[in-house]
């Protein structure tokens, strides 16, 4: 069963077609951040306006890349919440319009839930195919707009654990990079840069606890980095690379000790991880290393899924349309 997903809740305009829930036939995505770059953060009117110009090619590539035929779509996907308002209406009004015109169900999808559905997808080339995440599972959701743990017992049972209490980690991220003069989005940046230092040199900043909780909170690591920037860049012996390693170290550090102790105390030997900031070298790494020490197995989309795309709604719809017929 093919579906057509859509997703414009940010700054990309996406489209694609999957099957079954699971082979991606398509996944077109157009973005409009070099329009955002010199403002230091996505301008939603900018957004908006460069997703009404792009929604209708997108959509259209998308059909003819997966060699599908309208007759052949099932339902169409598109995420409804949550994102920047003006955005969202431009998919969710095409989606409608399109559901109308074709009489073909349009599946209303959550956009941090799909975020942890990348993991679940696959491309339709040959084998050998990535390994499918068994459920229950820990999730972490990790992206510009959100950071949030939850436990996944099955595609219709997500309970929150924990969420960020300010800062999402990739909001974090871009508002450090924006502190140390990297541009944006900051997180790509502070990544690479954080490579070329070693772990020994770089500068603390440690990261808030909130014990008790899997909540999480990046704003103050934030602040310490604002004022160590302040008093210290202007040191002949500065290096940038040294910050930007210490503050991505900060946030890795609480986001992989809160998501194995879910693991660890919800008896959950899966940790799937999704969002933007998925996309990061040294968590995926961390994490990694870190589950398998206690015997779980974590399930990184690949590098391309961990941003917005329309993949993983039509992927999530699926399982969303399956349920509403049963
Ligand atoms: O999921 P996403 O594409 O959009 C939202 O739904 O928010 O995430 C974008 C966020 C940005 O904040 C960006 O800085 C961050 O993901 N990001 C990264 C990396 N690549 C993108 N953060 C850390 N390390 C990366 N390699
Ligand atoms: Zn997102």
């Amino acid at each position: 069963m093919n579906i057509l997903g859509i997703e414009t809740s940010c700054d990309e305009t996406a489209a694609s077609v999957v099957k079954d829930g699971r082979v991606i036939l398509s996944n077109i995505v157009a973005t409009s951040l070099t329009h955002h770059k010199r403002y230091g953060g996505v301008i939603p009117e900018i957004a908006s306006r460069k997703q009404l110009e792009f929604i209708h090619s997108v959509v259209d590539q998308a059909l003819t890349s997966a060699k599908t035929a309208w007759r052949s779509i099932r339902a169409v996907a598109v995420t409804r919440s949550p994102g920047l308002i003006g955005s969202l209406l431009v998919g969710t009004s095409y989606a409608d319009a399109l559901g109308f015109a074709l009489k073909k169900p349009v599946i209303d999808v959550d956009h941090i839930k799909a975020h942890l559905y990348a993991a679940f997808l696959r491309p339709n080339g040959p084998r050998p195919y990535p390994p499918r995440p068994q459920l229950p599972a820990i999730g972490l959701i990790v992206s510009g707009g959100h950071s949030s743990l939850y436990d996944i017992e099955n595609f219709h049972r997500f309970r929150l654990l924990g969420r960020t209490r300010d800062d999402a980690a990739g909001e974090a991220f871009d508002k450090v990079a924006r502190i140390l003069n990297l541009g944006y989005p900051g997180g790509p940046v502070i990544d690479r840069l954080a490579k070329q230092t070693r772990p020994d040199t770089q500068i603390r900043f440690s990261p808030a606890r909130l014990p008790g909780t899997y909540d999480f909170s990046f704003s103050g690591t934030k602040t310490a980095v604002l004022y160590h920037h302040q008093q210290h860049h202007h040191d002949t012996n500065y290096q940038i690379e040294q910050v930007a390693a210490g503050f991505q170290d900060s946030v890795i550090s609480i986001l992989v000790e809160k998501s194995i102790r879910a693991c660890l105390s919800r008896h959950r030997h899966t940790l799937v991880l999704g969002g933007g900031v998925a996309a990061n070298s040294a968590l995926r790494q961390k994490l990694t290393d870190a589950a398998r020490q206690e015997g779980i197995r974590v399930y990184c989309p690949p590098l391309n899924l961990c941003m917005d795309n329309a993949a993983m709604i039509a992927g999530y719809g699926y399982h969303l349309l399956k349920n509403e017929r049963n």
